[in-house]
């Protein structure tokens, strides 16, 4: 047990991000009913993502974690999951081929709706209404009434959750993972994305290499793994009356778990050492990751480390770097040096999109694809510069063709914004941006392994 720590300790600190609600009698009998449901997750899952991402803490794995900025109520379908799933399942296939490294799979999805904003209001014209905070919290529309927020919200994320979970877990053991469909996962960007060639070309070999293995005894009946996936869940821990309430005691080790998802972190906006956010996951079992944005110091960084993660665990704590394509060289590496100075044993991790969100002239939130790939470079030098491992990457993306984020191989521009602009908080990659983007990893990924081609200053 972690000393000093209950459930509710964080209600003694200073918290930012937390919505008003204007009936607490409401909110309280909200969070009594969410306590009795049954939780989201196992501990023993925990455990396995955290034994997983002890390995990638060693170098020898790769995580990618990735969805949604904000999930929404309105975007609750089949197809909109499966789409989503399937493009993560295509990049997972490209690194794990490509680059021949095990990836741990991790959606932000099943739990991910609730928003830091940086302004507690949002005004248009003459009036200012409260901020939208994710619909666990309020609603998007600009008005008044949209914009309070309301406990039964919980209740529908709670159920939004196991639903998009129980799919998810269907999807990544019932068939639809295995090997010998790696094809059919591309068939609705086939014909026209320039990634679909590359795509289909990766896959033949797949199918081919499955063949061989098959024709040695090796078949999907024989070795799971062929016939099944990992698949996790992460969200951002900024509800902490949510996540308090879905918060159990594991039978089998005694330990507290939060049981809205595998994994949670906590934002650059709530990663105060001091704050109710760092108190409450500071007390969880879970596997954590923290944001590192280009605020943080080596200080605080390393307080942090030690308030989260006091023993050290690989697997425990995952630094989320989000630093912007121009700062990443210079800021980035000091930290590493630090972590590593004192020791600790952390799975580091690239979120390229947080540090590279622009505006255009028409006030529309955008991020540059160029950026993006730039931040990603960026990020695997200063490991190969400092000799340690980048492990792994942290994308918003759909697996629809949405127009949120400007280049890529279809070279968006600031005019296409207006046709697919669907996110509700921020630019996501498209299912093709996506794919371009794991196909980038992978040579990165490949030339770390072959000396011969890395960049003269990282060798
Ligand atoms: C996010 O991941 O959606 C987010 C708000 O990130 P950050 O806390 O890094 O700004
Ligand atoms: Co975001």
């Amino acid at each position: 047990m972690t000393a000093n720590w209950t459930p509710d300790s964080w209600r003694g600190k200073p918290i930012r991000q937390m919505p008003a609600y204007p009936d607490p009698a409401a909110l309280a009998a909200m969070e009594g009913r969410l306590g009795k449901y049954p939780p989201l997750v196992f501990a023993g899952e925990a455990r396995r993502l955290k034994a997983a991402l002890a390995q990638v803490a060693e170098g020898r794995a790769f995580v990618l974690q990735g969805g949604d900025c904000a999930e929404s109520f309105g975007d609750f379908t089949a197809n909109i999951i499966r789409d989503t799933f399937r493009v993560l399942l295509q990049m997972a296939v490209v690194l794990t081929f490509g680059a021949g490294v095990p990836v741990v799979k991790m959606g932000r999805m099943a739990g991910q709706f609730a928003k830091p904003r940086s302004s507690d209001n949002e005004t248009i014209g003459d009036e200012t209404l409260p901020s939208y905070r994710g619909d666990i919290i309020n609603g998007p529309d600009f008005t008044a009434q949209a914009r309070i927020p309301d406990p039964a919200r919980m209740e529908t994320g709670y159920f939004q959750s196991a639903g998009t979970l129980n799919l998810l877990r269907a999807f990544a053991t019932g068939g639809y993972s295995d090997l010998h469909q790696v094809h059919r996962w591309n068939l609705d960007f086939a014909a026209r994305s320039p990634l679909a060639a590359r795509y289909q070309d990766l896959a033949s070999r797949i199918d081919e290499t499955l063949a061989f293995m098959a024709a040695c005894g090796m078949t999907s009946a024989a070795i799971p793994q062929i016939r099944e996936t990992d698949f996790y869940t992460s969200h951002e821990a900024l509800l902490l009356p949510y996540e308090q309430a879905l918060t159990r005691v594991d039978s089998t080790s005694g330990d507290w778990y939060a049981c809205s998802a595998h994994f949670l972190w906590i934002g650059d906006r709530t990663r105060q050492p001091e704050g109710a956010h760092v108190e409450f996951l500071r007390g969880v079992k879970n596997p954590l990751g923290l944001k590192v944005g280009p605020t943080t110091t080596a200080d605080d960084l390393l307080r942090l480390i030690d308030t989260l993660d006091p023993a050290n665990e690989p697997g425990r704590l995952t630094l989320i770097s989000r630093m912007g394509a121009d700062k990443v060289d210079t800021l980035l590496p000091p930290l590493l040096r630090a972590v590593r100075r004192a020791g600790r044993k952390v799975v580091w991790l690239c979120d390229p999109m947080h540090g590279n969100t622009i505006s255009t002239a028409q006030k529309v939130k955008t991020r540059d694809f160029d950026a993006i790939l730039r931040e990603v470079r960026g990020f695997f030098d200063v490991h190969a510069a400092e000799g340690s491992w980048a492990g792994g990457v942290h994308v918003e993306m759909t697996g629809r063709q949405v127009t949120e984020c400007v280049g890529g191989a279809h070279q968006l521009t600031e005019a296409d914004l207006g046709d697919r602009y669907e996110t509700f908080c921020d630019p996501r990659l498209n299912a093709e941006q996506s794919l371009e983007l794991a196909f980038l990893v992978a040579e990165e990924l490949k030339a770390r392994r072959d000396p011969g081609a890395l960049p003269v200053a990282a060798q």
